[in-house]
């Protein structure tokens, strides 16, 4: 991707949405009314809307270093709110994804200046899970399992909020941990269990 070609394409991408229907921006340009709120990893490998098939409108997004939503982060807790409370989103997405470099840098041992407390989360993950984790020998399964973990943390965090509690009991807004294997191109359900996972937590973090 040469940075010269970036506008040419922006002009073909024009006429090609135009070519199927003529109001196509002008109708983006009324509004949005996503019904996915997806949080993910910064990763270029991991291309949200195409992995998706997803079109403008179609879902919020937010990326950072391995999709974390640490509750001190203004930004990650902005968005939910914005996504949850505002657009009225039906489902939380947080996607992580197998290969990820975010994961791995926060398992050495390594002084990454300011990534160090963003990082230390992830650390926080490993120690939470530990006992399963010594179970996995084989170094990538370990990191896979460990991707797969934060990603069920995160979803924990989203829970965690106000905005996504009160949503959960009035609107039934469900949260989901998806995995997307750049090895193969596939996007993962974790299927996580959050009723059992929530059931001892829920009566320390509920607000709502
Ligand atoms: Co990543």
């Amino acid at each position: 991707m040469e940075i010269r070609h970036i506008f040419a394409n922006n002009q073909k991408w024009i006429k090609e949405k135009i070519k199927t229907d003529e109001n196509y921006f002008k109708n983006l340009s009324l509004g949005q009314k996503p019904h996915i709120l997806y949080i993910g990893c910064s990763d270029s490998r991991v291309s949200t809307e195409e992995l998706m098939g997803a079109q403008p409108g179609e879902v919020f997004v937010h990326r950072n270093l391995a999709n974390m939503v640490p509750n001190t982060d203004l930004s990650s807790m902005s968005v939910i709110s914005y996504a949850v409370s505002t657009l009225k989103v039906q489902h939380v997405v947080i996607c992580g994804h197998y290969y990820c470099n975010g994961v791995k840098a926060a398992m050495q041992s390594a002084d990454l200046g300011i990534l160090n407390p963003w990082l230390r989360n992830i650390r926080d993950v490993y120690r939470l899970h530990k006992d399963e984790l010594a179970l996995v020998t084989d170094e990538e399964e370990k990191y896979k399992r460990l991707v797969e973990l934060n990603v069920q943390e995160q979803c924990v965090n989203v829970i965690k909020t106000p905005d996504v509690q009160r949503a959960i009991k009035e609107r039934g807004l469900t949260v989901h941990g998806w995995v997307f294997d750049v090895h193969s191109g596939e996007l993962i359900d974790l299927k996580i269990d959050f009723d059992k996972i929530l059931e001892h937590i829920m009566e320390i973090y509920r607000i709502v």
